[in-house]
């Protein structure tokens, strides 16, 4: 088959990784990619918010099947859009999209369908928000409803700080159209796992829990980032925690968007925080996690193509999901500055020394490739995935591998996993 893959992170580093492991890829696209998707396929230099763009390029190219990564094209429709042509597209359409696409649709959803989450109220103004946080008090989180690329939550220590969210969103502007309306919600205090599922909008498959690390700095601190880094399988989703999240969270999310005439094709994705060993959901995403997928998919032994192509058809019921038996944890390298500001264009080195290692992958992220060096090019830059049967020894290949990598003003968090081992 001729295969693309729409993104240019480490997510779709991957993705494509494993796509071009299926014997039925015949030809890989990445629409942009990154120097890392340049080793594995062919790299085209279109953005994945370029929805018309794609569509011209695969029809000219005869892709038979589109895998994308990112948010914005499916909330803009690129599934609706490929298919009207007749292409092949993994992910939802853009109505099912709208469950990761608006908070506040997510939040009713949540509500009807009985899917644990933390109690909320829904606001369009900034008088009557504010009211309601003085009413209620703080800590209390503050979540503009729209795609915000990650940046629209504020977990509000005090009302001021609460406040301001509000200020930001509502007078400010900050987030345009998706910050006409604001989720309030009550503060859930836990530890957070990430858990995907791939749905044909029936059917169901389960993949193994990750743990993303959202904050800057080690131990958490320092202001959010899109990840610094992840593992998995997360051993605080245990056995019986991992049942109780499909039948009370999954299955009873793709059911209710059945229900309301949007069915939901691909991957779910939900945002959990586990408190007093019980699931809620903080959000659901319409995707594959970054960077939770490259710590999942090096340990998925099953044909990820032919599990997308039972997505797309309905017929996941015929396939099961294959996992190694082993650890994988993902440290990101990010820019000196990320997640404020960053520099790009330094060259990267050690590389080829990674790649001699067993057990150790390099998906790269904000990467490019000139004159034949690979440069920097955006906050986060790498991720290096270490692989074991033992927790211990996957954090330890990553981290030994991270040695011999450089750039100019290179940080990365040197406690990614650490959390694993209270539950281990
Ligand atoms: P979201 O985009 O909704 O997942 O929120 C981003 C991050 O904010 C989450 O990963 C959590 O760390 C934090 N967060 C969101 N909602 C809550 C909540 N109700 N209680 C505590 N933390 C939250
Ligand atoms: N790991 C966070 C996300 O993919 O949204």
């Amino acid at each position: 088959m001729r295969i693309a893959v729409v993104g240019g992170g480490g997510r779709e580093h991957a993705l494509a990784y494993k796509i071009k492991e299926s014997k039925l890829c015949d030809k890989l696209y990445c629409l942009p990619g990154n120097a890392g998707t340049a080793a594995i396929a062919e790299n085209i230099d279109i953005s994945a918010e370029d929805i018309d763009g794609i569509v011209d390029f695969c029809l000219k190219n005869k892709i038979e099947l589109v895998a994308v990564g990112p948010e914005n094209p499916l909330a803009e429709g690129i599934v609706d859009k490929l298919e009207e042509k007749g292409i092949k597209a993994f992910g939802p359409k853009k109505q099912a999209a709208q469950i990761e696409a608006s908070k506040s649709f997510a939040k009713e959803f949540f509500k009807k369908y009985e899917i644990p989450t933390a109690e909320y109220e829904v606001f369009d103004n900034y008088e009557q928000a504010k009211a309601y946080i003085e009413k209620v008090g703080a800590p209390i989180v503050v979540k503009a409803d729209g795609l915000a690329a990650g940046k629209g939550v504020t977990v509000a220590k005090t009302e001021e700080e609460a406040f301001k969210a509000l200020e930001d969103i509502f007078i400010k502007k900050r987030f345009k159209e998706a910050g006409k309306r604001v989720v309030i919600e009550e503060f859930l205090e836990g530890e957070e796992a990430s858990f995907l599922i791939f749905s044909d909008g029936e059917h169901i498959l389960p993949m193994i829990a990750a743990q993303d690390h959202k904050p800057v700095f080690n131990n958490d601190e320092g202001p959010n980032t899109g990840g610094m880094g992840s593992y998995a399988p997360a051993p605080i989703v245990n056995e019986e925690l991992k049942q109780y999240i499909i039948d009370n969270i999954m299955k009873k999310a793709i059911e209710g968007m059945k229900n309301e005439d949007s069915q939901y094709k691909g991957v779910l994705y939900a945002g959990l925080m586990i408190k007093e060993n019980k699931p809620y959901v903080l959000e659901f995403n319409c995707r594959f996690g970054d960077p939770e997928t490259q710590a999942i998919l090096p340990l998925l032994e099953s044909d990820i193509v032919e599990i997308m192509l039972a997505t797309i058809d309905g017929t996941l019921n015929k396939h099961s999901l294959k996992w190694k038996d082993a650890y994988a944890v993902s440290v990101v390298l990010a820019s000196g500055g990320y997640p404020l500001n960053y520099e790009k264009g330094k060259e990267i080195t050690g590389l080829d020394e990674v790649e001699k290692l067993d057990d150790v992958i390099v998906f790269h992220a904000g990467t490019k490739l000139e004159n034949g060096k690979v440069l920097t090019n955006g906050g986060r830059v790498l991720n290096v995935v270490g692989i074991d049967k033992e927790f211990k020894k996957a954090q330890q290949k990553a981290y030994d591998a991270i040695k011999l990598i450089h750039f100019d003003k290179m940080h990365y968090r040197t406690d990614i996993g650490n959390k694993a081992y209270k539950h281990l």
